[in-house]
């Protein structure tokens, strides 16, 4: 639920400005102030905001990081990254000279009290000098490996029950926490007792930014503001579920992290497991945080658990080799720099989950995912049984394909929905046809970058898009047995497949051994 904030609403206009999801002012401040995201996505998305006058002019952002700039420096570097990254560049000049008064920069160790002292200062002079409120966002955009020592730091300037030391409220804190969040199990749960030594729940925000793209949203809109779909998805109905997320660039210079995590931790363990609840979860009985993670948590919690299957029927994992990817060279993952010459970690999982219970008992949810595939693209498809008997049985009817129903994640966002049609002539022959939904088409306006909208949330309380301590838990002990099943098996053969084809050859296999295929896409 979003919250009302510490600003009193009485006036007309205020209310209005609320209506229209205007946050309190706040200090918002970025912990890893020089890295990658900052540049790419926070700053662009917080400019996009204040582009659309979804921010209050009081708000500010301190960027807190190693390096040591100059206020100026900082705000020029600032720029530069959200005419190079913006959704909409150049920079409005009338605009950024609004926001750019708002950032302001402080150099230090993230081991360093006194530097968080120093944070201490500048943001309640800006509690003074530019009304701030005394509510403060942070943000965790730095390697994890840091996240312990803020955290441990920021104690310093949390009072406990948020106070300000007179007894009264000082304004709200609220903590983002950036994937990953923990390595498995055993340091998320490390990591959510640090957190809470500081922050409660509900003042804890972990991203995972797949949650903020339109389409993935739509997942739930679709299901559940439409009456006609939710009767047919179940097992009655369903014959399986095909989540995709191909990305076609390698790791991009993050070896160091990726050598440690894999696909398997950096894309499913959130991003495709999250994809996947929003699927089959039960409808919540509002769409509001609480119920809406419940509902998520529990299909998560229903996936069969690992023991004892036989783990080459359930999981396929690879690494690419050097290959052709959209028409230019691409070296093999293991000569990127600083990847092990001889690397298992795995660009590339395929897995077939069970969700055991009422709905889905028996239907296969195949998830692939990897890195150097043909393409970028991310689709959820619902394939529908065929019909239980076919009076065209003699005519060329025979290969009609069954139902599918396609939620395009990106690019190409929207849905499709494919059926079979008569061809038109003298004879009944059927052919395959799609019912198209895009979004470009429907709705004329630019899809605001999910980071846009996650940030906007968390100023305003809305955690609904954000995951919980439980669910990431869920998650977690998943994919800690399926890790640990890989361990008692025999070292895979890497390189397995080329960078530019869609995974290692036996991903086939891995489908088609249960009379399906994968969707070409
Ligand atoms: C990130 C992963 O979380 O998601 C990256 O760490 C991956 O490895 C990225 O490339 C994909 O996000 P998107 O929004 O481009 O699909």
């Amino acid at each position: 639920m979003a919250e009302s904030g510490t600003t009193v609403l009485d006036n007309p206009l205020q209310e209005e400005r609320r209506g229209e999801r205007m946050p309190n002012p706040c200090n918002m401040v970025i912990f890893g102030a020089s890295g990658d995201l900052t540049h790419r996505k926070l700053f662009p998305a917080l400019y996009n905001l204040a582009l659309e006058h979804l921010l209050p002019p009081e708000f500010t952002v301190i960027g807190f990081a190693r390096r040591p700039y100059e206020q100026q420096e900082f705000r020029d570097e600032v720029k530069a990254s959200i005419n190079q990254f913006s959704r909409r560049k150049p920079v409005q000049e009338d605009v950024w000279e609004r926001f750019q008064q708002g950032i302001f920069y402080v150099p230090g160790t993230f081991e360093d009290p006194e530097a968080y002292k120093r944070l201490e200062t500048i943001m309640q002079r800006n509690d003074k000098e530019r009304g701030t409120g005394g509510n403060r966002l942070y943000y965790l955009s730095t390697p994890p490996h840091a996240y312990a020592d803020i955290v441990r730091n920021l104690r310093i300037l949390e009072h406990p029950q948020d106070n300000g030391g007179d007894g009264q409220p000082k304004g709200w804190s609220k903590i983002i926490v950036e994937k990953p969040f923990g390595h498995d199990l055993s340091s998320a749960r490390e990591l959510n007792d640090l957190v809470h030594e500081t922050f409660r729940e509900d003042q804890v925000f972990r991203i995972d930014h797949y949650l903020g793209k339109e389409t993935v949203q739509n997942i739930l809109v679709f299901r559940f503001a439409n009456g006609i779909f939710e009767p047919v998805w179940n097992r009655d109905h369903v014959d399986h579920v095909q989540i995709t997320v191909a990305e076609s660039v390698g790791v991009e210079g993050r070896a160091g992290y990726y050598e440690e995590a894999g696909t398997i931790r950096d894309m499913v363990s959130n991003h495709m497991l999250q994809l996947l609840a929003l699927t089959a979860m039960e409808p919540p009985a509002a769409f509001d945080a609480q119920a809406v993670r419940d509902e998520k948590t529990k299909v998560l919690r229903a996936i069969h658990p690992w023991q004892h299957r036989d783990e080459r029927e359930f999981t396929l994992r690879g690494q690419y080799g050097p290959g052709w990817v959209e028409g230019n060279h691409m070296p093999g993952y293991r000569e990127e720099r600083n990847v092990a010459p001889h690397s298992l970690t795995d660009t590339f999982v395929a897995l077939k989950l069970y969700i055991d219970n009422w709905r889905w008992a028996g239907v296969p949810f195949y998830l692939r995912t990897g890195k150097a595939l043909p393409k970028r693209v991310t689709e959820v498809a619902v394939q529908f049984k065929r019909a239980p008997f076919s009076m065209f049985r003699q005519t060329a009817t025979a290969a009609i394909e069954p139902n599918v129903l396609a939620m395009r994640i990106q690019p190409d966002e929207g849905m499709v929905l494919k059926f079979g049609a008569k061809v038109p002539g003298p004879d009944i022959a059927i052919r395959s046809v799609n019912m198209d939904f895009l979004y470009g088409a429907s709705f004329d306006v630019q899809v605001a970058d999910a980071y846009e909208r996650l940030i906007l949330d968390c100023m305003l309380g809305e955690s609904t898009l954000f995951t919980r301590e439980d669910e990431v838990q869920a998650q977690w002990t998943l994919v800690d047995s399926i890790i640990d099943s890989w361990k008692q098996q025999p070292e895979p053969k890497f390189p397995n497949y080329a960078a530019g084809t869609w995974g290692p050859e036996i991903a086939n296999r891995f489908i088609e051994r249960d009379g399906r295929a994968w969707r070409k896409l």
